[in-house]
């Protein structure tokens, strides 16, 4: 008798441990979750913004005419390489005769010096995360 009440409350002691461990594996999922929803905007260029504000914006401004350490990048998806005018170029990116459409864009954040030998976009450590990069052409594009 005695032991049979022990097992019993062995047993739901059992239990009991178990369901935390199982509520526990319940909300570990949550995060998983919410973040592949957040990616998936991501995707459609949301985030663009914040990308672009953590790896240009120290040095660009997006607005017209606005030049800071760097030029403006106001509508600069598809703009001639060293076209704002009042900013003070590099001879190299001057007269690289660059387009930036959206594939050289990319490879110019990706290696600045991979498509403009000896241009003055510096410190700029390059951004090797393609996502990323894409994020922020997308944000650029949309001319926001
Ligand atoms: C450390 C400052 C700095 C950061 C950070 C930076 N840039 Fe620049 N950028 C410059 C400077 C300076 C130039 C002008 C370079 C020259 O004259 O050779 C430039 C030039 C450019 C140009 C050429 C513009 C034109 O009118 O020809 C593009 C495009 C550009 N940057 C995009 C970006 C993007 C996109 C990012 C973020 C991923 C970024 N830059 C981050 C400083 C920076």
């Amino acid at each position: 008798m005695l032991r049979n009440q022990t097992f019993a409350i062995l047993m739901s002691m059992g239990s009991a441990v178990a369901m935390p461990a199982l509520v526990f594996a319940q909300t570990e999922e949550v995060p998983k979750t919410a973040a592949t929803g957040t990616a998936a905007p991501a995707a459609d260029g949301a985030g663009g913004e914040e990308a672009y504000n953590n790896a240009c914006r120290t040095c660009h401004s997006v607005k017209p005419g606005d030049n800071r350490l760097g030029p403006s990048l106001s509508g600069i998806v598809g703009k001639k390489a060293g076209g704002e005018s009042g900013y003070q170029y590099s001879p190299s990116l001057k007269n690289s005769g660059v387009t930036f459409d959206e594939a050289t864009l990319d490879k110019f954040i990706t290696n600045p010096d991979g498509v403009v030998p000896g241009n003055n976009m510096k410190p700029y450590t390059g951004i090797s995360d393609a996502a990323l990069r894409a994020k922020i052409i997308a944000f650029l594009k949309a001319g926001k």
